[in-house]
C-alpha cells in the first residue's frame, strides 16, 4: 500500500494557536514552505480554498515553480468556473509541474459562506453538481475527440482539450462525512480525505462505508485521513507541549471575541473571523467531535481529546483530536490507522514552518520504514512461513 504524506501550505504563517502577525499575504512564506515540505520528505501538500482566501490556483503553480518533486492536492470547489475550463486548467498546472497536480474536490459545508461568492445551491444539490463536474473534467483529460454534454448543471457542445495530463489523468480527492459525500465521491473520486483522526473503532466504522459507497460504485479508493500530531523529545515535553496548545488557543478565541465585539465585521491580518462563516459550519462531522469531546480525555494508545474539548469550550474551528508522544510512540500510533487501510496522513501540528522540519527529521523516516515493514510481512510468500518449508 503506497503511503502518501501531505502537509498544508498556506499563504500567511499562521494557524489556530498564532492567526496574527505578518502579512495577509505573505510571497517569501509559501516558497520557504513548499520548499520546506519539498525537502522533507513530504509527497503532495493541500492547498486551501474559500470564500475569502487567496486562490490555491495561483499559489500552487507559483509552489510547483520552486520545488521539485511535492505534488498539490488543489482544492477546488465547484460551482464557479465552467467544468470544462477547470479541466484545462488542471491539465496545464499538471504539465507545468511535470504531472504533480491533484484536485481535492470542496463541495462545501457552508451554505451562507458559499453564498459569498453566490452559489445558492443546497449542500444536496452541490454534492450532485461536484460529481457531474468531476465527470466532466475527467472526460475532457482523457477524450481525444471533442464530445457535447446535456446534463443536470452543465451543457456544452464540442468540448476538448488539446492538452492533457501528463499521467493521461489527475488524481481527484474528495471530502465530506455526510451520507450523500460518500454516495457522490463514490462515483467519481480516487481518494477519500477523512477530516480528522477519531477513536480507532470509529475509523473503522469509516472505514467501512467508504469502502461499501465504493464497492458499490464498483471503483477503487484510497483513504487518507488528516492527523494532528503534538510531538515531544520525551513523552513527557510533549504533554507539555499539548497543555501549552490549550492556552494559546484560549487566548486565541479571546483575541477573537474582542475582535468580534468591537468591529462587528472582524478581521485578522486579512482573515474573516465571523463564526457564521465559518467554513467547517454546518458540517456532518460535527456531531461525531462533539460527541468525542464529551467523553474521555484520552483514548486508544494517545489519542488525545484535550483540543477537540478546548475549541469547544473556547468556540473555535472544531479540532479533531491529536496524537501526543515522542515520534516513535506517535507514528506507533499512527500505523494502527495504516494497519486499517488508511494509506494517506495529512499531518499538521502548530507551529506551521517549525514542524515540516520536525516532522520530516523525526516522524516521517520512522512512518516511512514501519509502513514498508508492514507491507513486505502482509506479502510474504506462505512458503516463507516455518510450516510451509518443512512440509
Ligand atoms: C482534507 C480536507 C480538506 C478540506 N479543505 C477544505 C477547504 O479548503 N475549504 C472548504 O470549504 N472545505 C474544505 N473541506 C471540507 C469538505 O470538503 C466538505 O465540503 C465539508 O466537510 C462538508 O461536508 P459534509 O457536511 O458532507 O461532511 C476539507 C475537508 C477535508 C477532509
Amino acid at each position: 500500500m503506497p503511503l502518501e504524506i501531505l502537509g498544508v501550505l498556506l499563504h500567511r504563517n499562521a494557524s489556530e494557536t498564532s492567526p496574527g502577525g505578518g502579512p495577509a499575504f505573505d510571497v517569501e512564506t509559501i516558497e520557504t514552505m513548499a520548499r520546506a515540505f519539498d525537502e522533507n520528505d513530504f509527497d503532495r501538500v493541500l492547498i486551501l480554498q474559500n470564500s475569502f482566501a487567496p486562490d490555491p490556483f495561483a499559489i500552487a503553480s507559483y509552489a510547483a515553480a520552486v520545488t521539485r518533486r511535492l505534488a498539490f492536492m488543489v482544492a477546488h470547489r465547484p460551482g464557479f468556473v465552467a467544468p470544462t475550463m477547470a479541466a484545462r486548467m488542471f491539465a496545464t498546472l499538471d504539465n507545468l509541474s511535470g504531472g504533480r497536480a491533484g484536485v481535492h474536490v470542496i463541495t462545501g459545508a457552508n451554505d451562507t459562506e458559499l453564498q459569498c461568492d453566490g452559489d445558492f445551491r443546497t449542500k444536496d444539490e452541490r454534492y450532485h453538481r461536484s460529481a457531474e463536474y468531476v465527470d466532466i473534467m475527467r472526460r475532457v483529460w482523457t477524450c481525444a475527440q471533442p464530445f457535447d454534454h446535456d446534463g443536470e448543471y452543465y451543457r456544452f457542445t464540442s468540448a476538448l482539450s488539446e492538452l492533457k495530463p501528463v499521467r493521461g489523468t489527475i488524481p481527484v480527492y474528495w471530502g465530506g462525512s455526510s451520507p450523500l459525500a460518500l454516495e457522490k465521491g463514490a462515483e467519481v473520486a480516487d481518494v477519500y480525505a477523512v477530516g480528522g483522526l477519531k477513536p480507532l473503532d470509529q475509523m473503522a466504522d469509516t472505514i467501512a462505508h467508504v469502502r461499501g459507497a465504493w464497492a458499490r460504485t464498483g471503483r477503487s479508493v484510497r483513504i487518507q485521513t488528516s492527523a494532528r500530531v503534538i510531538l515531544g523529545d520525551t513523552e513527557e515535553q510533549a504533554w507539555k507541549a499539548a497543555a501549552e496548545v490549550v492556552d494559546a488557543l484560549r487566548e486565541t478565541a479571546l483575541d477573537q471575541q474582542r475582535r468580534l465585539a468591537g468591529e462587528g465585521e472582524a478581521m485578522s491580518t486579512g482573515m474573516r473571523l465571523e463564526p457564521k462563516l465559518a467554513t467547517t459550519r454546518g458540517g456532518f462531522g460535527r456531531n461525531e467531535l462533539e460527541a468525542i469531546a464529551q467523553g474521555r480525555e484520552l483514548l486508544d494508545k494517545r489519542l488525545w481529546t484535550g483540543i477537540t474539548k478546548a475549541s469547544i469550550s473556547f468556540s473555535t474551528p472544531m479540532l479533531p483530536p491529536a496524537l501526543v508522544g515522542t515520534a516513535e510512540q506517535v507514528a506507533d500510533a499512527m500505523m494502527d490507522y495504516y494497519a486499517m487501510g488508511i494509506s494517506g496522513f495529512l499531518i499538521r501540528g502548530f507551529d506551521l514552518l517549525g514542524d515540516i522540519a520536525l516532522h520530516g527529521r523525526n516522524l516521517i523516516p520512522i512512518l516511512r520504514r514501519r509502513a514498508a515493514e508492514h507491507d513486505a510481512q502482509l506479502s510474504e510468500p506462505a512458503s516463507a512461513a516455518p510450516f510451509a518449508q518443512s512440509a
